[in-house]
């Protein structure tokens, strides 16, 4: 007897434009995605990214994460938990969500918490990774889906979309670039947990061949 996996019911948080989510939204309610869309989160009160959401009929809600300036600890880490788990989630999508996720919420959706990061990782983790490609002089940067560890930005890689880096690039030129591959990648790798093709060895990621 095959073990169905449980269907996705994604919930996504972020704290800015939303344009992943927005990707992941229609890819869902294209049919190219075999999951729902829960709800999506926000630690920005007035963020696109909840308007996004509310365009297209999915629950999303402010969820303050104060008094932390940059991470999700304490009771606003309870929060969120309670709010996921009350709209049923059952895998958490960082897509621009300015925080540091902690155990709390690690614990409650083991080895279901996944990142997008603009960077082709272990290359230039943290903040405004494209303006770290521009300086340090990089040729080709991209960007990463992984799952969430304890770590900033080390967890174990889904999928890795590369980017070339042209001489007359700005940071702006350079993003816009880098996000047309992330608006792929998300969806690509959401597409291979839909599946149940993913196995984590270590911290490797293998993919199982398409059934
Ligand atoms: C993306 O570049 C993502 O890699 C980073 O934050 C940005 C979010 O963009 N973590 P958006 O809000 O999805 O447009």
């Amino acid at each position: 007897m095959t073990i169905q996996p449980a269907s996705l019911r994604i919930a996504i948080l972020g704290s800015g434009k939303g344009s992943n989510a927005q990707c992941i939204i229609e890819a869902v309610a294209s049919g190219s995605l075999d999951a729902q869309v829960a709800c999506v989160l926000s630690d920005v009160e007035h963020a696109g990214i909840l308007d996004r959401a509310r365009r297209h009929g999915i629950p999303a809600e402010y969820v303050s994460a104060a008094p932390y300036r940059t991470k999700l600890a304490g009771d606003a880490e309870r929060a969120y938990v309670d709010a996921l788990k009350r709209y049923g989630a059952n895998v958490v999508c960082l897509a621009g969500f300015m925080r540091i996720i902690k155990h709390g919420l690690l614990s409650a959706f083991p080895d279901r918490v996944l990142n997008i990061h603009p960077a082709l990782l272990p290359a230039f983790p943290g903040l405004d990774s494209w303006k770290q490609a521009l300086a340090y002089g990089a040729k080709v940067t991209g960007c990463t889906v992984h799952f969430v560890d304890a770590g900033t930005d080390t967890g174990p890689v889904i999928v890795q979309r590369a980017v070339p880096v042209h001489d007359d690039d700005t940071p702006d030129s350079l993003h816009a670039r880098i996000q047309v591959e992330e608006h792929k990648a998300y969806p690509e790798a959401l597409r291979l947990l839909a599946a149940d093709r993913l196995r984590l060895e270590g911290r490797r990621v293998r993919v199982l061949p398409a059934p």
